[in-house]
């Protein structure tokens, strides 16, 4: 007692942290381990056991929850192994993956009945909402519910494709020449450069799909740019985080797990709500008074208005709650389009040089971009079918895989899938589960890409449309069972069109205007939970080609 009264207050303050903070850093993980797998494990348990576990080894100490775990880090291989054990012996079973609770794996003979069920039995969105936890992840949850947005990615923006391609172009061309480096004065050879293939293709998707967003001046704010961005990344940081909290745990953990999330919002609307109140007011000005001398820009934002001058809700006409939604628009673009053009990228440099990709695709583009003048029109996009081939063998071969075609079970009774279980009864499957297919199993599977399934061979589909035997329409944004990247049936991703046309420019005028440097092998993608992430690090050497006609 004695001893302690000598020290001073402060110290024993000090004191006192310093056991706090190193019994948080051990409890806490500790606390978060265990309560996540807990959550892990009732997860799994309210799936019929009859349905084999991929992944779990029978008889090993503490088996489910050790299945959970390798569903974190290792279910690219669970997938695999569910797809040619399971599903191709017409047997249902369950992946997990920690991040998204166990998925539900269906043969591909299940395509057509999954793809054709009602949402109101199983749902294809609440998958997304469910993952990204919308309900804590965004501000305003109203917005994501309402339909506002899918009808602007459905119909105008979709609408709209081919008819700003020179705006978007020029956007890319300013952003490559300030990542790349631009033609050298007088004529002189450009130095090489190297730079970072996620960060590039990054800045490249935002500014150019924002140019079609919100404009010019917007488009070439890097603030804005950036808060897009990592809004982009927070929503799916704290979304894989409140996916594996207990529900009764979500509302405090989700004030802490949010606070980026919130600051990238406050910065994103600092910058787009004067433009979103603005145009408003001066569109609104305009329909009371025909003699106002204004004409609103053609790009999203005035059709997002145009549209909400229709509706009556707060939450569909408040300068706020649209300025949010370009928001929410720019985490379905942007990430996405990133990912498939990152991967792009990377698998054509790894090709072997023999194979002349890259310059093949530059001829392609030389000569489409000659026979139309000049101008990317979208006739010409069209055209550029070794392009589109690439991007989709890409989409194919180095896709986030995981569950394809997932819908989380709505209806209360849960749902029977058309096929039988190894008890000889139709298989049950509970409400709040997800049912898919393994994507990665279908898009290597030598039924339907032939015996080279498992090497890439970027114009494995342009080469029947050049010689004639095409039978089937394989083009990038060309849904089917066998190609699942941005799903198949109703559900399939809707802003498909505006990233095909936008990943083509983009990877056109790459190769026109640089010479990039092989790679001598493709840095590998890393799964976390069920998908697979681009190597964000990689790097690539790259110059500007002196080009003589133009
Ligand atoms: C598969 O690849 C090998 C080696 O590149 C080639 O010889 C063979 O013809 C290819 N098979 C098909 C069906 O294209």
């Amino acid at each position: 007692m004695l001893a302690f009264a000598s020290y001073s207050p402060p110290l024993l303050l000090f004191v006192f942290t310093v056991v706090v903070v190193t019994s948080g850093i051990f409890l806490i993980p500790l606390f978060l381990f265990t309560v996540t797998s807990l959550k892990a494990h009732r997860e799994h348990s309210i799936l019929p056991d009859t349905l084999p576990f991929v992944g779990k080894q029978s008889g090993q100490l503490l088996s489910s929850f050790r299945a959970n775990v390798r569903g974190a880090t290792q279910s690219a291989r669970l997938f695999a192994e569910a797809y040619t054990k399971c599903s191709l012996n017409q047997i249902v079973s369950i992946v997990p993956t920690w991040t998204k609770g166990p998925q539900v794996l269906v043969p591909p003979s299940l395509i057509p009945w999954l793809s054709q069920q009602p949402a109101h039995t199983m749902n294809a969105k609440d998958c997304t909402f469910e993952n990204m936890q919308f309900a804590y992840t965004v501000q305003h949850p109203e917005i994501t519910h309402n339909d506002l947005l899918d009808l602007m990615i459905k119909r105008d923006l979709t609408k709209s494709v081919g008819n700003l391609n020179d705006e978007i172009v020029q956007e890319i061309q300013e952003c490559m020449e300030e990542l790349f480096g631009g033609d050298v004065e007088g004529g002189g050879e450009a130095e090489w450069r190297e730079v970072g293939v996620w960060d590039s293709m990054i800045k490249l998707v935002a500014r150019s799909a924002n140019r079609v967003f919100v404009g010019p001046e917007l488009c070439k704010n890097d603030e804005y740019l950036m808060s897009c961005v990592r809004w982009t990344r927070d929503i799916q940081v704290s979304g894989a985080i409140m996916h594996m909290i207990p529900k009764f745990l979500k509302p405090y953990v989700a004030r802490l797990a949010t606070i980026p999330n919130r600051r990238d919002t406050a910065t994103n609307l600092k910058h787009s709500l004067p433009l979103v109140e603005q145009r408003i007011a001066d569109m609104t000005r305009k329909l009371n008074d025909k003699t106002f001398d204004y004409e609103a820009p053609d790009e999203l934002l005035t059709w997002m208005i145009q549209e909400s001058f229709k509706r009556s809700t707060e939450s569909e006409r408040s300068a706020y709650s649209l300025a949010y939604r370009l928001l929410l628009l720019n985490f379905a673009a942007v990430s996405t389009s990133t990912i498939g053009g990152a991967n792009a990228v990377l698998d054509v440099l790894a090709t072997d040089p023999s194979d002349e990709v890259l310059i093949t695709l530059r001829e392609e583009a030389e000569r489409v971009l000659a026979e139309h003048g000049g101008v990317w029109t979208k006739a010409a996009v069209n055209k550029l079918h070794r392009m589109d081939s690439t991007l989709r063998e890409s989409a194919r071969f180095s896709g986030v895989g995981g569950t394809g075609l997932a819908r989380r079970v709505r209806s209360e009774e849960g749902v029977l899938l058309p096929i039988d279980g190894q008890d000889g009864k139709k298989v049950w499957v509970p409400k709040g589960a997800t049912v898919g297919v393994a994507q990665a199993g279908i898009h290597f599977d030598e039924r339907y890409y032939g015996e080279n399934a498992s090497k890439f061979d970027a114009f494995r589909f342009s080469r029947p449309k050049e010689d004639g035997s095409a039978t089937t329409n394989e083009d990038l944004v060309t849904t089917s069972p066998n190609f699942l990247a941005f799903s198949h049936g109703v559900h399939a991703c809707p802003g498909r069109f505006f990233a095909a046309n936008q990943l083509k420019l983009i990877m056109a005028n790459l190769v026109l205007n640089y010479d990039v440097q092989p790679l001598p092998s493709r840095p590998a993608n890393t799964p976390l939970g069920d998908v697979m992430i681009p190597p964000i690090r990689a790097t690539m050497k790259i110059k500007r080609r002196k080009r003589d006609t133009i």
